[in-house]
């Protein structure tokens, strides 16, 4: 079926062509996963990177980021703005020293019950950390599979999100959940772009619905707030 083929020609494309790099990919201490996560919430990835990187240097574990006076880690945050975002993360990261002694909780639902942790976040570090078998559901993954399948449904809908989240999970190679949803991120930003996607390099065009009916300008859909 295609999500059988979608899937297997992700991860040959991933194999064979995908040569984009990050700081945090391949990574697999929850610690930097989280970080570059939170990080990357409202940021783009070029501008978060240098970020990430003088994070990585000044805490290298989350006991350290636990122990800082909130004043050094906002003057460091500086620039990224959405200063809510710190301030769940320090919350965080004191929880996971304090309650974890420092060890990131290794279970989807506690992971998910930390400050600033949504579903998104929550299934990044579940399986970039751990392999556990989460799906990430982000802006990139949204726009691959609603033109891939023809999805019309808007994406910020509730109808729209339990779909999609349960398609992406149904395509996730539960044993490769890792590696997979790299793929499809890294697919979504240098593939299936939102402007000028490279269809006539994409591994998955035989069969997409979007670029065959015409649609790729008109997906995804987001219902007007
Ligand atoms: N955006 C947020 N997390 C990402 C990741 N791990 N890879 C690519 N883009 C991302």
């Amino acid at each position: 079926d295609n999500g059988h083929y979608f899937s297997k020609k992700l991860l040959e494309w991933n194999q064979e062509h995908n040569s984009r790099t990050m700081p945090w990919k391949g990574e697999s201490d929850p610690y930097k996963i989280w970080l570059s996560e939170i990080i990357l919430q409202q940021t783009r990835v070029e501008q978060g990177w240098p970020y990430y990187e003088r994070f990585i240097a000044a805490y290298p574990t989350v006991k350290k980021l636990a122990a800082a006076p909130d004043e050094e880690v906002f003057r460091l945050w500086q620039g990224l703005g959405y200063y809510a975002r710190c301030k769940n993360m320090l919350a965080a990261a004191r929880e996971i020293s304090s309650t974890y002694k420092g060890r990131f909780p290794n279970d989807y639902n506690a992971i998910r019950s930390l400050k600033g942790i949504g579903p998104y976040t929550a299934a990044a570090i579940a399986s970039f950390a751990f392999n556990l078998p989460y799906a990430v559901l982000d802006g990139n993954v949204f726009r691959v599979l609603s033109r891939f399948f023809g999805i019309d449904t808007p994406i910020d809908s509730t109808t729209g999100k339990k779909q999609f989240d349960e398609l992406a999970q149904k395509l996730l190679p539960p044993e490769q959940s890792a590696v997979y949803n790299q793929s499809i991120m890294d697919f979504g930003a240098v593939v299936c772009k939102p402007q000028l996607p490279a269809c006539s390099s994409c591994p998955v065009a035989a069969r997409c619905t979007a670029l065959h009916q015409n649609l790729i300008p008109l997906l995804p859909v987001k219902s007007k707030k």
